[in-house]
């Protein structure tokens, strides 16, 4: 089959770069960037650590509102989906490069795939949670990591085309472990392991409103340990604005986003990570860092069912309480998988006619 993969985002690279390769073994892929990440350090890093084959097209989209954001993309995508006659479209996640690729490809009548389908919050305050809904509502394969994804979309009514087959995210992370063990990041930035917090922060929720955000940064100044973070575009813009740039930079290491390597790098060695990411909060569970999240709820639920995540919110005291208190222990049980979702999607995709 012809494929084409819209992605477009940092997490969509990273799900994207195992499901290419396999996928490339039976068929020919054409890859789709948006154009939605550009700079440097959130979209051509991630290629070239992650050796993903260069993108055929790339969209340049930008950013802008959402509705400008995804109607560009929507406009982009009709052409090289109608000149390379592809069989099939796969989407990955839940950003505006999803929603495009979903709604184009289901009106110029080409079956969809969708990569991490079956993921909810059930807050719709979530620009995700609309991408994930749509892209899933319209989807021919609905390729589901985990048993409550599947659960999720029985209970919309969605059950055909359903495959459990584990999280993509599982299968880099194994993939790349071994890599990110090498790399020499934690000890440049005189980090000492198991004693610093990963920080890394980007939901409007939490970063566009000054408020919030000047009660997440307190909280990372009155915790007092060593602490690094990466710091997303979004995030950075609005700490400049908000005037809180300086005194975050006063008591964190607060750096540019880094490379998938250096980041796991950073993740296995820390002591505890504070996030409000999707894709952070498994990669901690996977590699058992005890997780604190700046969130009222999660489309993780298997992460806090052995106590491995905590959910803290905004507030100040919280977010110092569960990064002094929190302490997980024992067994992780539940399963993200066993590393070869991207195989499971090849080979149902071998399959489809
Ligand atoms: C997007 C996704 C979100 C995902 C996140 C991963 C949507 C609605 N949101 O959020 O689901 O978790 O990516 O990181 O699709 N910017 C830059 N350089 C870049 C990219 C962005 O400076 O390369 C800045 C711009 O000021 C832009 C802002 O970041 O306005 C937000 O970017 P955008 O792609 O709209 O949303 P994200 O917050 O990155
Ligand atoms: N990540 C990275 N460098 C960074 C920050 C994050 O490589 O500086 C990776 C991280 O390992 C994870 C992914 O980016 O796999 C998460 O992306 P993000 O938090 O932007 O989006 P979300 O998962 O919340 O959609």
């Amino acid at each position: 089959m012809k494929i084409a993969s819209i992605v477009g985002a940092r997490p969509q690279f990273i799900k994207a770069a195992p499901v290419s390769r396999e996928i490339r073994q039976h068929h020919e892929e054409i890859l789709i960037h948006t154009g939605q990440h550009y700079d440097e350090n959130m979209s051509d890093v991630f290629f070239q650590v992650l050796e993903i084959p260069p993108p055929n097209y790339n969209l340049g989209v930008g950013s802008s509102s959402h509705a400008r954001q995804t109607a560009d993309m929507m406009r982009g995508l009709e052409e090289p989906l109608e000149k390379e006659q592809v069989n099939f479209v796969l989407v990955y996640g839940d950003t505006n490069s999803t929603l495009a690729g979903a709604l184009v490809a289901a009106k110029m009548g080409v079956p969809l795939g969708h990569v991490e389908a079956g993921l909810r919050s059930f807050n719709r305050k979530m620009p995700e949670e609309i991408n994930r809904v749509v892209a899933d509502h319209l989807s021919t394969l609905l390729f589901a990591p985990t048993e409550t994804a599947v659960e999720n979309l029985s209970r919309e009514g969605i059950t055909k085309g359903v495959h459990l087959v584990g999280d993509v995210m599982y299968d880099v992370a194994l993939h790349s472990a071994q890599a990110a063990r090498s790399r020499e990041i934690v000890s440049k930035l005189g980090l000492r392991a198991g004693e610093y917090l990963l920080v890394t922060l980007h939901r409007p929720q939490n970063v566009d409103d000054r408020g919030t955000l000047a009660s997440i940064v307190e909280a990372l100044v009155q915790a007092g340990r060593p602490a690094v973070f990466p710091v997303h575009p979004r995030t950075r813009k609005n700490l400049e604005a908000f005037g809180l740039w300086e005194p975050l930079k006063a008591k964190v290491q607060a750096i540019d986003p880094v490379d998938y390597l250096d980041f796991l790098a950073l993740l296995m060695s820390a002591g505890k990570v504070v996030t409000d990411s999707g894709g952070v909060q498994k990669e901690a569970y996977f590699f058992g860092i005890p997780c604190v999240t700046i969130r009222d709820e999660t489309e993780w639920i298997e992460t806090l069912e052995d106590g491995w995540n905590a959910l803290v919110g905004t507030d100040t005291e919280d977010i110092v309480d569960a990064i002094e208190r929190f302490n997980p222990a024992g067994t992780k049980s539940k399963s993200f998988g066993d590393g070869h979702a991207a195989e499971r999607i090849a080979r149902v995709l071998d399959k489809f006619v």
